[in-house]
């Protein structure tokens, strides 16, 4: 999905998501494992406020093992649940229902007490563009899901998912920005294709992820192009793939668009690797 933010937008957008927090007793906050601090949204916890909040780190499939161990350990360490995700593999999404059960549960026991028995628990998706918000409502969806339609009380027009285990989830996620700010944060949704290629040519986007890769993932970079990437100018790298890739116009000129596209498409899709670009450590 491609949304152009500007002020009356988010504006809007924050305001609809304020609205249907009210409606959720918790909050799952979708970020990409590859890069869980430039794919949060900078308002994110004073909206949320005190709600119960679960922070899902998706993608884990093409971010590194190491790298999700720390973030969950972080998190953890702030007190925040967090689980990792498969979105688009239903991995982890059974472990997103038990936590939330388990968190809820006080305010289930406190119902019940009242005779308010089996009242589901509401919850909503919140996340910046492509950090896989819709595919995870499929997933948690699965097949054996119902629509419950819309209910007394309930703003007109909601959808909510029946779930296992007496929750529903609301149909539509909040969208929200990502921090635009920030040159490195830019550069972070690029190369993970949350932003298409809108902030700076693909030629440039891929010679910065070159860049990046030979600080953070040299050998992954060298093996699967089967290039030298230490103590080398990025463009030199770039020059070395595009050869071994034939991407070659008339004339024996590199064809720098088709390099470009093909890096930042193997790196967005894990075949350069699992790699986070993002640690604990950066914060
Ligand atoms: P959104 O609603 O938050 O905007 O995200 P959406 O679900 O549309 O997912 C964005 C892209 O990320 C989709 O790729 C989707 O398949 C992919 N995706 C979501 N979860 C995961 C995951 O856990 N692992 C991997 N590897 N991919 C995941 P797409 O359909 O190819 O779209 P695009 O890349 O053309 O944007």
């Amino acid at each position: 999905m491609n949304i152009n933010w500007f002020p009356g937008h988010m504006k809007k957008t924050k305001e609809l998501v304020k609205k249907n927090l009210k409606l959720v007793d918790v909050v799952f906050e979708l970020l990409d494992a590859r890069i869980p601090l430039s794919s949060k949204n900078p308002d994110i916890d004073v909206l949320v406020g005190n709600k119960p909040r679960i922070v899902v780190l998706n993608k884990q499939d093409l971010s590194s093992d190491e790298a999700n161990k720390q973030w969950i350990k972080y998190y953890e360490k702030k007190g925040i649940k967090a689980v990792l995700v498969d979105a688009a593999k239903g991995k982890g999404t059974e472990k997103i229902i038990s936590i939330t059960k388990d968190m809820i549960k006080n305010k289930m026991e406190r119902l019940k007490e009242k005779g308010i028995k089996n009242k589901p628990i509401r919850a909503m998706i919140v996340g910046v563009p492509n950090v896989g918000k819709s595919t995870l409502i499929n997933s948690l969806a699965g097949s054996k899901s119902a629509k419950t339609g819309n209910r007394p009380g309930v703003t007109k027009g909601k959808q909510w998912i029946k779930l296992r285990g007496n929750l529903e989830l609301l149909d539509t996620p909040g969208i929200l920005w990502p921090k635009f700010e920030d040159e490195k944060v830019g550069l972070n949704l690029a190369f993970t294709g949350a932003i298409k290629d809108e902030i700076i040519d693909v030629e440039t986007l891929a010679l910065r992820l070159v860049e990046k890769l030979q600080e953070i993932a040299p050998l992954p970079l060298k093996e699967r192009y089967s290039v030298e990437v230490e103590d080398r100018k990025p463009i030199d790298v770039l020059d070395d793939i595009a050869l071994k890739r034939g991407c070659i116009i008339k004339g024996g000129e590199i064809d720098y668009t088709r390099v470009a596209r093909l890096i930042l498409d193997e790196f967005r899709n894990g075949k350069i690797g699992s790699i986070t670009l993002e640690y604990p450590d950066n914060i």
